[in-house]
C-alpha cells in the first residue's frame, strides 16, 4: 500500500470502519462514559478518530486541500498514493529512514497511551471506589485520560489531518475540563486524602523529579541523572552514526546503514522501558548495554573497512560518556576494550592500517576516559557536599516553617481561649443562680393552682431548658480554654467506647439514628487519659448524630493497624462541604444554628495532647468519617506521648482562674493541670 504501483490509494471504506471501531470500542470500554458530559468528551474523540481513519483509507481530503502548496513544492507527490498521506514524510523528507522513525514514534506513543488506559482502568476498576494513589496514580492523576492524549498525539504523529489538527485542542479541553470537574467531585467524597495526594501528583504529565518539585511517591523513580545519561548516550549514538554515514565509503565496504540505524533505535527505545521499569537496576543496565553498544560498533567498524572504518570514532563517545558518568575507572576500562576491538578489526580486514595508527587512538581514548573520569567524579563530590547543605537548609527552613504555623495557631487559639474563658467565667455564676431562681419558682408555682399558673409553669420549664443550654455552652467554652494535660492511664479503649456509646444512646434513639459499634479485640489495653478522649469521640459522635438524617445510622469503629490504634466515627448524613473543610477545625467554626465550632478544635488538641492525629474524609456512601489514630502507647512512656506532642502554647488562662472553675469539664479533676 505504501507503493506508488497504486495509483489511488484510497476509497477502502470497509478499512475506515473497522479502524475507527477498534479505536473508539478501545476507549469505550476504559473510558465508560456515563453521564451527558462523559458522552460529549467521548463524542469529540469519536469524530476525531473518524476523521482520522477517513482521510487515512477512505477520501484525502488534506491532501486534497493542499494540494496547490504541495504540488508546486514536491513535484514528484502523488496525491492520490497512500504513501504520500504521510504528510511529515512528505514535508521533512528522509524516504524510508524518516518513514521508519515515524512509524516508530507514533506506534510507541500509542503503545504508551493504550497501556496507560488499560492499567489506569484496571486499578480503578480494583479499588471499588476507594482511592487510589499508588501503582500508576502515584505518577500522575489522570492516566486514563493521559493515555488518550498519548494515542491522539501518537496519530498526529503519523497521519496529521486539517481536522484532526483543529479538533485536537478541542479534545484537549473537554478531557481536561471533565478531569477537573470529577476532581472537584473526588475532593468532596475522599477529603483531606485527596487534597494530599492532590497536591503531590501531577495531572496528566508525570514529574520525572527534576529539582524541587520531585514529589515523593509511592513507585521508586528513575533518578534524573540517569535518565539524562540515558537520553544523552542514545542521542549521541544515534547521532554519531548518522554523522558518520555522511562521510562516503569505498564501494567494497558500502552497508546499508537505513536498517541497522532502525534497529538501534529500537533497541536505545527498549533500553529506556526497561530503565523505567527497574529504575532501581539502572546502574547494572547501564554497563550491560556498554558492553552491547562497545560490541555494535565493533561490528560497525569491522564491516565497514576494519582499521580503515572512520566509524572508530564512535568508540570515543562511548568512552567520553561512559568515563563521565561512571568515574576514570570504567572511563579507562571501555578505552581498554575499545582499543583491543579496533585492534581485532583491524586483524580481521586485510589490509589493515599500520599499527601505530591504532596505538594512538588507543592513547587518546585513554587520556578521555581519565581526564573526564576524574573532572567528572571531582564535580560530583562537590555536587554531592552541596546537596547535602542544601537538603540540611531546606529541612531547616521546613521545620521554621513548621514552627511559625504551630505557633501562630497555638496563638490564635490562646486569643480565643482567653476570650472564651472570660465570658464563661463571667456568666457562669448569674447561669447558676439564674437556675436555681428558677427551681424555686417552680416549686411556688407548683403550690399556687389555677389557670394562669399552668400557663406560668410551662413558661418556667421553657427557661430551665434555656438555662440548661446555656451552662452547657459555658462548660465548653471553659473546657475548651482549659484542657488539661493528658494523664494517661493503661485501660481499654473499647470499653471506654461501649460506655460511651451506651451513654449517647438516648439521644441517637430520640433523633431517630442507629448507632453501631465495630470494636476490634485485638486492641491491646494501652495508656490513655480516658476523660479526655472520651470527650473527643463524644464531640465527634454528636457530630454525627446531628448530621444524619432520621433513619440513618452513625458507626463507631475501632481498628488495630501496627503500632497504632485507631477510632472511626462515621455517619451516613451528608457529608462534609469542600467550602467548609478547611476550616473545620478551628475554633467558632460552626454552620449549625446554636453551635459552638468547639467540638472538632477541641478533639484535635486532644488527639494532639495524646501524640496522634485527628482526620477526616468523605465516605463513600456520601456521610463523613472521622479517624483519631493514636499511638499504641505502654505503661510509663507518658514522656513519649509529651515529646510527640507539638509544643503548644499556653492558652493564657491562669491556674487560680481553672482552679476555682469547679464542676466544669476536667478543672475539678486532681492533678488537672490548666493549659
Ligand atoms: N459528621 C459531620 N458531618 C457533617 N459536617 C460535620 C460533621 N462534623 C462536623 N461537621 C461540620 O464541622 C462544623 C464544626 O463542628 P464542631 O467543631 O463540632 O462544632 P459544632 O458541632 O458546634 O458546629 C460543624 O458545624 C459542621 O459543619
Ligand atoms: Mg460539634
Amino acid at each position: 500500500m505504501h507503493g506508488e504501483e497504486i495509483p489511488f490509494g484510497y476509497g477502502f471504506w470497509s478499512l475506515v470502519v473497522v479502524n475507527a471501531a477498534i479505536f473508539v470500542l478501545f476507549a469505550l470500554s476504559f473510558l465508560a462514559p456515563v453521564r451527558r458530559r462523559e458522552w460529549r468528551s467521548f463524542g469529540v474523540f469519536t469524530a476525531f478518530v473518524v476523521a482520522l481513519f477517513t482521510e487515512m483509507y477512505g477520501f484525502p481530503l488534506t491532501i486534497y486541500v493542499l494540494t496547490a502548496i504541495l504540488g508546486s513544492r514536491y513535484p514528484a507527490l502523488n496525491p492520490f498514493s497512500h504513501a504520500s498521506g504521510h504528510l511529515w514524510i512528505t514535508l521533512l523528507g528522509g524516504g524510508p529512514w524518516m518513514s521508519a522513525v515515524i512509524h516508530l514514534v507514533s506506534n510507541g506513543l500509542m503503545l504508551a497511551g493504550l497501556l496507560l488506559m488499560g492499567v489506569g482502568w484496571y486499578r480503578i476498576h480494583r479499588a471499588r471506589g476507594e482511592l487510589v494513589t499508588d501503582g500508576v496514580y502515584a505518577w500522575v492523576r489522570h492516566p486514563q485520560y493521559a493515555g488518550l492524549f498519548l494515542i491522539t498525539i501518537g496519530m498526529l504523529v503519523q497521519w496529521p489531518t486539517i481536522i484532526t489538527v483543529l479538533t485536537w485542542p478541542a479534545l484537549m479541553l473537554v478531557y481536561y475540563r471533565l478531569a477537573r470537574r470529577e476532581e472537584r467531585e473526588a475532593e468532596a467524597r475522599f477529603g483531606d486524602a485527596y487534597a494530599r495526594w492532590k497536591a503531590s501528583v501531577p495531572m496528566f504529565v508525570p514529574r520525572i523529579g527534576f529539582g524541587r518539585g520531585a514529589a515523593p511517591s509511592a513507585v521508586e523513580r528513575l533518578d534524573p541523572e540517569a535518565l539524562t545519561f540515558a537520553v544523552l548516550r542514545g542521542l549521541a549514538m544515534i547521532g554519531g552514526l548518522a554523522a558518520l554515514s555522511i562521510v562516503p565509503l569505498r564501494p567494497e565496504h558500502e552497508i546499508h546503514l537505513g536498517p541497522l540505524l532502525g534497529a538501534f533505535i529500537t533497541y536505545k527505545a527498549a533500553l529506556f522501558v526497561l530503565l523505567f521499569a527497574r529504575p532501581q537496576r539502572a546502574r547494572p543496565i547501564f554497563l550491560a548495554t556498554l558492553v552491547a553498544d562497545l560490541g555494535i560498533v565493533f561490528v560497525l567498524v569491522w564491516f565497514t573497512g576494519g582499521g580503515e572504518s572512520h566509524f572508530y570514532l564512535l568508540f570515543s563517545v562511548l568512552v567520553a560518556l561512559n568515563a563521565y558518568q561512571f568515574g576514570p575507572g570504567i572511563g579507562v576500562l571501555a578505552a581498554i576494550l575499545s582499543a583491543d576491538l579496533m585492534a581485532v578489526a583491524n586483524i580481521l580486514v586485510a589490509p589493515g592500517v599500520p599499527w601505530a595508527h591504532i596505538g594512538a587512538r588507543a592513547a587518546l581514548f585513554g587520556l578521555l576516559g581519565l581526564a573526564l573520569g576524574h573532572i567528572a567524579s571531582r564535580e560530583r563530590r562537590a555536587r554531592a557536599e552541596a546537596e547535602g547543605f542544601n537538603a540540611e537548609l531546606r529541612a531547616a527552613l521546613a521545620r521554621l516553617e513548621e514552627a511559625k504555623d504551630r505557633a501562630v495557631r497555638a496563638e490564635r487559639l490562646a486569643a480565643a481561649g482567653r476570650v472564651s474563658a472570660r465570658m464563661a467565667h463571667e456568666v457562669r455564676s448569674p447561669i447558676g443562680a439564674i437556675g436555681l431562681n428558677v427551681e424555686m419558682l417552680e416549686e411556688i408555682v407548683r403550690g399556687c393552682p389555677g389557670p394562669m399558673m399552668g400557663d406560668a409553669g410551662d413558661l418556667l420549664r421553657g427557661i430551665r431548658a434555656e438555662v440548661r443550654r446555656l451552662a452547657g455552652l459555658t462548660d465548653e467554652y471553659l473546657t475548651f480554654s482549659r484542657l488539661p494535660r493528658a494523664q494517661p492511664q493503661e485501660d481499654s479503649i473499647n470499653e471506654m467506647l461501649d460506655e460511651l456509646v451506651a451513654f449517647v444512646k438516648p439521644e441517637a434513639d430520640q433523633r431517630g439514628v442507629v448507632l453501631v459499634r465495630d470494636p476490634d479485640p485485638l486492641i491491646p489495653l494501652f495508656s490513655f487519659d480516658r476523660d479526655l478522649l472520651r470527650r473527643a469521640v463524644l464531640n465527634l459522635v454528636k457530630n454525627g448524630i446531628e448530621a444524619t438524617p432520621q433513619g440513618g445510622w452513625v458507626l463507631v469503629a475501632t481498628r488495630l493497624d501496627g503500632e497504632r490504634a485507631e477510632v472511626g466515627v462515621e455517619d451516613t448524613g451528608r457529608g462534609i462541604d469542600v467550602r467548609d473543610a478547611p476550616h473545620l477545625f478551628e475554633p467558632f467554626f460552626t454552620t449549625k444554628p446554636r453551635g459552638t465550632g468547639l467540638g472538632l478544635a477541641i478533639a484535635r488538641q486532644i488527639a494532639e495532647e495524646h501524640g496522634g492525629t485527628l482526620r477526616w474524609e468523605n465516605a463513600p456512601g456520601g456521610g463523613a468519617r472521622f479517624t483519631l489514630r493514636l499511638p499504641l502507647v505502654v505503661n510509663g512512656l507518658a514522656d513519649a506521648m509529651a515529646a510527640a506532642r507539638p509544643p503548644q502554647q499556653r492558652s493564657g488562662v491562669g491556674r487560680d482562674e481553672a482552679e476555682d472553675s469547679g464542676g466544669c469539664g476536667r478543672g475539678d479533676s486532681p492533678g488537672a493541670r490548666p493549659r
